[in-house]
């Protein structure tokens, strides 16, 4: 410890040190004056700052200076592209130092368990991989400049309806695998400085005072170093809290719960050492912040604009482009329709509202524009139907060369708070868009939403361009995909499915009850999907270009390695085309292990790079893949194993689309000891060369008996027929005693399982 933090813990008189562990108001940490020790601020994100004006008289907290608003956390997603994402972090930690602020309240990390959870939009994937990469660039960029992040909201937090009190009832592996492993994967390779514990349970236990998963797991297994605060109002008991690794309670209690913990301490209850440890990791974070305070800093609002249309860019998905309608050309008479070009969508609602100076509508965007015509058609903020609108709109369509048509679903649909009930789009949309296809054959949506959204009109148009949320640099950066200044290059996150009733959570997501089951367990997005052969609407993974990109020979370094080994994956990607582009390569590993007993998904995504390439240009990419591509989560072992046997490693274009594959043998360096037991069958033993032969004459004098017509009824020898494998196979070793009339012993069981397990 720090020997100017120590000294000023030992000179902290008890009620001091519980004053310092809640915040002194909505965002600041306490000040002693009397100590020297300061406050800091922090405030919400994650896609700009949102930091209260606290030049406002009446104190109000929603109200926040200027700032500027970046693509949601699920555009930074769509990007797969590590080194944009880390640079948005950049730029906010430059914004967080001009404002003096300690830490930024995010990324949001977790899993879109279901696509109706209100807060997808902040968060990146359905795949922990990609979640975890993403949080983790984006942790890099934002403490490179001397400013904390705050990882949140950790974790089983997938869902608004009740969100203080539901209980996330995940089981030990999907919770490894699922839903800690993108925390895990952030918390290791970028150590935020703070982590923000959730508002829920987690199995039976309160995320703020889950002492297993806020010290067990984070920091003795993690090694997590930084301080975990509370989200907003998350306490419930805070003596267990502290005890359990809850350092900071925010926003301040006003001392609600501060003699309980005094009382705590002097009665006994609470170890006044884990208060102090609460402390030291608090004073740590203040001093920390301001020790790399650059009172220099600038925050350039005009060229962080620039940025924020070039990031939302980066993060366009393309769906679908039949006939090549897009890009438009120049001469292209073009209609657009829609309240959203006029007034974007293009962040979310709830904590992460962003106060903006200034934003890109598309119309702005198009601004001397004298082949475009634009009618309304229908309103950007509800799902009344305006028939004068609507008509006008799909009138005009008919003499348009194409007609563009901006879709997405209204702020009032999707937040933070609550879920939403359905995927659909507002009734208007849906209704406009097939009658303007009924009349005009180059039909484009632009999608503004948040999350999946079902498109019942997919199949009417020409071409579906997914912008999400795409910040206040939205119009420029959907303009210049639109007319091809730009190429294309985000794939999506999440998959869309065609009906919501098709996802794995359908049956267990919110509905009224405390206890959320994750029945599904691991079969979370494109594992489900592709487990069941369920039809999709677009797959994880999925986006086109403008470009062709074709793929090479794809290599492995090696076919056979130990699970503390690597391999190194290498494909040449190839633009046929006359145009540049981006490619997303996407890496999976499927296990190929015919006898195993542990449930899989097809494919899990193990690797990303996006490769920018010069028409007709070839370049070689490639990845080194490590023991976490083909581990999973053993609960008996209580630690990651990988199963001994054969992986496929699959060069992707998206989680259901394999361009290659090459297999490699993975076992572990340290197998797996088998320990067996009176319940132990005869396959199992048998699949262990070792096992099977020790056992082999036990099994057989069995066999014998089991055959031997004499002593038995020779019809029940024959109602098994003679395959005596397929009866032998699922026989453990008692009912080989207790079935063999006597010929095999309690004792030769005994002495055969200290054989087997010596
Ligand atoms: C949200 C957090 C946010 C905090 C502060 C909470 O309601 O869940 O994500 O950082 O408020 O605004």
């Amino acid at each position: 410890m720090d020997t100017k933090i120590r000294s000023l813990i030992k000179k902290l008189t008890l009620e001091e040190k519980v004053s310092l562990c809640s915040g002194s108001d909505f965002w600041h940490t306490r000040e002693i004056e009397r100590l020297g020790i300061p406050s800091v601020m922090v405030c919400d994100g994650p896609a700009g700052l949102r930091k209260q004006n606290l030049e406002d008289e009446n104190g109000d907290v929603n109200n926040s200076i200027k700032a500027v608003c970046f693509p949601a956390a699920v555009n930074l997603a769509a990007s797969f592209d590590t080194d944009l994402v880390q640079s948005v972090g950049e730029a906010i930690g430059e914004a967080c130092q001009a404002e003096n602020i300690a830490a930024i309240l995010g990324p949001g990390n977790n899993i879109k368990r279901s696509p109706l959870c209100g807060r997808n939009f902040e968060y990146y994937s359905e795949d922990p991989y990609l979640s975890g990469k993403t949080a983790a660039a984006f942790i890099r960029g934002v403490q490179s400049k001397g400013v904390g992040t705050s990882l949140k909201h950790f974790c089983g937090n997938n869902q608004e309806y009740r969100r203080n009190s539901y209980d996330s009832r995940i089981d030990e592996r999907t919770l490894r695998e699922i839903y800690l492993k993108g925390f895990e994967i952030a918390v290791k390779e970028s150590q935020p400085w703070t982590v923000m514990c959730a508002y829920n349970l987690v199995n039976g236990v309160q995320m703020s005072q889950n002492k297993r998963i806020l010290t067990d797991i984070l920091r003795d297994e993690w090694g997590f170093k930084g301080l975990v605060m509370s989200d907003w109002g998350a306490v419930r008991d805070r003596v267990k809290g502290i005890a359990a690794g809850l350092d900071l309670e925010m926003p301040s209690s006003y001392a609600a719960y501060d003699a309980l913990v005094i009382d705590a301490v002097r009665g006994g209850e609470l170890d006044e050492a884990d208060l102090d440890t609460c402390v030291e990791r608090i004073l740590d974070f203040v001093f920390k912040a301001v020790d790399n305070h650059d009172d220099k800093a600038v925050w350039n609002k005009d060229e962080q604009h620039l940025l924020a249309r070039d990031i939302a860019t980066e993060c366009v998905v393309l769906l679908k482009n039949e006939e090549r309608v897009l890009p438009i050309k120049n001469d292209d008479h073009v209609l657009f329709v829609g309240g959203f070009a006029k007034k974007p969508r293009f962040q979310g609602g709830g904590s992460s509202h962003i106060n903006c100076m200034n934003v890109d509508s598309v119309l702005y965007a198009m601004q001397g524009n004298s082949k475009l015509v634009y009618e309304e058609g229908f309103s950007a903020v509800s799902d009344e139907r305006d028939d004068k609108l609507f008509n006008r709109a799909v009138a005009a369509a008919k003499d348009a060369d194409k007609v563009v048509v901006f879709a997405g679903l209204p702020d009032s649909w999707e937040s933070e708070g609550y879920d939403r009930k359905n995927m659909d789009l507002p009734q208007v949309q849906n209704d406009i868009i097939s009658d303007i296809a009924a009349v005009n054959d180059h039909v484009i949506v632009v999608l503004q939403n948040g999350s999946p959204v079902a498109m019942p009109w997919a199949d009417k148009v020409s071409a579906i361009l997914e912008t999400y949320l795409g910040g206040e640099g939205v119009g420029v950066a959907t303009v210049r995909a639109l007319y091809g200044k730009i190429n294309p290059s985000g794939r999506l996150p999440e998959t869309f499915p065609l009906r919501v009733e098709d996802c794995s959570s359908y049956i267990d997501f919110s509905g009224d009850c405390e206890e959320i089951e994750y029945r599904e367990g691991i079969f979370v997005g494109y594992r489900y999907f592709t487990k069941k052969k369920i039809p999709v609407q677009f797959p994880f993974g999925y986006g086109l270009s403008y470009s062709t990109f074709t793929y090479g020979r794809m290599s492995c370094d090696t076919d056979t390695m130990k699970d503390d080994e690597t391999v190194e994956v290498t494909v040449d990607v190839i633009n046929e085309s006359n145009i540049p582009g981006k490619e997303v390569v996407q890496v999976y590993v499927e296990a190929d292990i015919p006898d195993t007993r542990i449930r899989r998904a097809v494919r899990q995504l193990a690797g990303f790079k996006k490769v920018f390439l010069e028409p007709h240009e070839k370049k070689t990419v490639s990845f080194i893949l490590d023991k976490s591509a083909f581990a999973y989560y053993d609960t008996k072992l209580g630690d990651w194993y990988v199963e001994p046997g054969d992986y496929k490693v699959e060069i992707c274009k998206n989680a259901e689309e394999v361009i290659s594959s090459m297999t490699v043998n993975v076992s572990p360096r340290k197998p797996q000891k088998r320990v067996y037991d009176e319940n132990s069958v005869y396959m199992d033993i048998m699949k262990d060369p070792a096992a099977g032969k020790i056992a082999a004459p036990f099994f057989e004098k069995f066999a014998a008996t089991f055959l031997d017509s004499g002593k038995r009824d020779e019809s029940a020898a024959e109602a098994f027929g003679t395959d005596l494998e397929v009866y032998l196979r699922d026989t453990t070793l008692r009912n080989a005693v207790n079935m063999s009339l006597g010929d095999l012993t309690y004792k030769d069981m005994k002495e055969l399982l200290e054989k087997l397990n010596r």
